[in-house]
């Protein structure tokens, strides 16, 4: 185990440590939101919970957690669910490796743990998709194992607590929080103790507006007594999203159905459906004489011609000019060009999944968010030009 002394953390006698935890779950009694998987202690429903709040906000992630658990009841219904039924439900919530793992997760339940969830924190961990957040979490609020559940909100709250002088960005720095909530954790109600620190780190104790006056725990915590709030945590600025820039193909056939494909690749997006998309090719840049923040001098070379190499159809190209769509990603900003066309063409031999569909058949496929960008975007210029 760890040594917090090593890391110039001292942590609290056994007294002031009972009377923090007794502080902190009475104002968690008093004021813990009301959630939908609060109201439950199935292991099921709470990997659900966590696995969406892990990147997505509560308001967002409960009408997506309920629709979940009604399509997929079970672990069971999980494990056995088609790709595209499990992609449809996590539709737009992004991050989708998440939802692949837990069907493979769930199907590892059913084979080495007879279908029943896992009720130890060591053997959650050997769960597909499940890092030691997670397991910490559902072991503790599912099973009141008295295990720590260290995220992002968390690492905030207790670098203030103990003035943490290790960035909460890098993640070889876990552990120095994990140790601390290790002797921190009430062991009779651990679930409780994990979530009221959720509960102040997304509100109280949040990164963009504190309210450190408000805060039940203002009296432990050594950056309040110290004055020294605006310094912790502390956290290293991110590194910018790379842009990329694509162009997208909406094709059209004669009865009006538009060409779809399928991304295959096992990458950002694999499973969902789009119109075509190319990477722009850059022709000229001179980046580095001239680029600044607004000023771009980057240009590209039509992507037709390369699109009919990839996709052999006979195509007559609109000349209607779309609002650059946007998307940005955690690591990658998309910027897409739309470009229309028409295909005479039928048979779609390719080594590509490609389909037509008719505009009624969109709701039964997935589609992620920057195709729905796309759509709408295509949709309201095509619109105004009727009216
Ligand atoms: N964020 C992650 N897990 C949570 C939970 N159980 N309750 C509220 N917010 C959360």
């Amino acid at each position: 185990m760890l040594d917090l002394n090593d890391y110039g953390i001292k942590m609290w006698d056994e007294e002031k440590i009972i009377s923090f935890r007794r502080t902190l779950l009475a104002w968690y009694d008093e004021n813990k939101r009301d959630l939908p998987w609060r109201r439950t202690k199935n292991p099921y429903h709470i990997w659900v919970s966590e696995i969406m709040l892990q990147q997505t906000q509560v308001v967002t992630v409960i009408p997506y957690y309920t629709r979940f658990l009604e399509w997929f009841p079970t672990i069971s219904d999980l494990a056995k669910a088609p790709e595209e039924k499990i992609l449809k439900a996590w539709e737009g919530l992004g991050y989708y490796s998440r939802v692949k793992n837990m069907q493979k997760a769930a199907q590892q339940i059913e084979i080495d743990f007879s279908g029943q969830f896992p009720s130890h924190y060591q053997d959650i961990l050997k769960l597909k998709g499940i890092g030691p957040y997670t397991a910490g979490a559902i072991a503790s609020i599912a099973f009141q194992e008295p295990t720590p559940a260290v995220d992002g909100n968390v690492m905030r709250v207790l670098a203030r607590l103990f003035e943490v002088n290790y960035d909460i960005g890098d993640p070889k720095n876990i552990k120095i929080f994990q140790a601390i909530m290790t002797q921190l954790i009430d062991p009779v109600r651990p679930g409780d103790f994990n979530q009221a620190f959720m509960d102040l780190g997304t509100d109280i104790e949040s990164a963009k507006n504190p309210r450190p006056d408000e805060s039940p725990i203002r009296f432990f915590s050594g950056a309040y007594l110290h004055g020294t709030m605006d310094k912790y945590p502390i956290k290293k600025p991110k590194k910018k999203p790379r842009p990329i820039y694509l162009e997208a193909f909406i094709i059209q056939n004669q009865k009006g159905e538009y060409l779809l494909e399928k991304n295959t690749q096992d990458k950002l997006l694999a499973g969902f459906w789009s119109f075509p998309i190319l990477e722009k090719e850059v022709v000229e840049t001179q980046l580095d004489l001239f680029e600044t923040e607004n000023s771009k001098t980057v240009d590209f070379k039509s992507q037709k011609e390369n699109f009919l190499e990839k996709y052999p159809l006979k195509i007559t190209w609109g000349n209607q000019t779309f609002p650059l769509v946007r998307h940005v990603f955690s690591h990658q900003k998309w910027e897409i060009d739309l470009i229309e066309g028409i295909s005479s063409s039928v048979s779609l031999s390719s080594d590509k999944v490609l389909i037509w569909l008719s505009e009624k058949e969109f709701p039964d496929y997935p589609f992620a968010t920057p195709q729905k960008k796309m759509w709408q975007t295509y949709q309201k210029i095509k619109l105004e030009k009727k009216s």
